[in-house]
């Protein structure tokens, strides 16, 4: 817990009993560009800013692992010139990031099929998970062409090699073991999904991790998500009683 933070402030979070593992579903960039009149890009880029204050603020109170839906598999399908904006974003983001690697020492991991990504970017994103692969603290997970769906596809996809190679037992499968062909492995699943925006679907975000989550949804739009958002989210999340099916 930071030395500044008392166990409970006004907020009503307890900073001594937080969620491990926050994830979000960064929604709502393109409608927050609309209400002022500007384009869709706009949104992402004030979006992206505000990443940039949550992922910072995550590690400042003491976050183990903080997710975040960056770009979906089904994502490709907006227009040629939002997909390269949000690629755009991202680049300048991580370029940034390496550069204060050493000083922030945020740990940066990346869910997703990273083939279709351009070569630049994906050269950046090694990098960065290079450079960071042995800090310790705060774990920020980028979803990037990422889709639920599409990550238990290949979990399956690689498990089925593996007992036809003979490597694996298909009657000795456990939870535990597929986590470990799933993008996410190693990391615990996560306590608390919120989802900005006013919509209440997951949209093929976690879909095997976020079984037990705890979810919260809000109207505000991502762009205007902030630090005092966050800290209601995980006031809520505290309030909470997880029974994990059991009584
Ligand atoms: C969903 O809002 C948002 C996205 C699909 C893109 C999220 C990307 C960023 C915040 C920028 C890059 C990220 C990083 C990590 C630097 P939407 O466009 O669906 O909003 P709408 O529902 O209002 O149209």
């Amino acid at each position: 817990m930071p030395f500044f933070q008392k166990k409970t402030d006004q907020s009503g979070v307890d900073f001594s009993r937080l969620p491990r593992h926050v994830a979000i579903i960064m929604d709502g960039n393109g409608r927050w560009a609309k209400k002022r009149g500007l384009p869709r890009t706009a949104g992402h880029a004030a979006g992206a800013e505000t990443f940039r204050t949550i992922a910072t603020y995550c590690k400042e109170i003491g976050l183990d692992y903080l997710t975040v839906y960056a770009f979906s598999t089904e994502n490709w399908k907006r227009p040629a010139e939002e997909v390269s904006a949000i690629m755009g974003l991202l680049r300048k983001y991580l370029l940034e990031a390496i550069e204060k690697m050493e000083r922030d020492r945020v740990k940066m991991e990346f869910f997703g099929d990273l083939t279709p990504i351009a070569p630049e970017l994906r050269e950046l994103i090694e990098r960065t998970r290079e450079i960071s692969k042995h800090y310790e603290g705060c774990q920020v997970n980028i979803c990037l062409n990422y889709g639920g769906r599409d990550e238990l596809l290949r979990a399956a996809r690689a498990f089925a090699r593996d007992c036809v190679e003979g490597r694996a037992d298909p009657d000795s499968l456990t939870e535990q073991q597929l986590g470990g062909y799933l993008f996410s492995r190693g990391v615990p699943d996560p306590d608390l999904v919120i989802r900005p925006s006013g919509e209440l679907r997951l949209s093929n975000f976690l879909l095997w991790q976020s079984a037990y989550s705890e979810f919260y949804y809000t109207d505000v739009l991502w762009p205007d998500f902030s630090k005092e958002e966050l800290l209601r989210a995980i006031a809520d999340f505290q309030g909470r009683s997880r029974r994990y099916g059991g009584v």
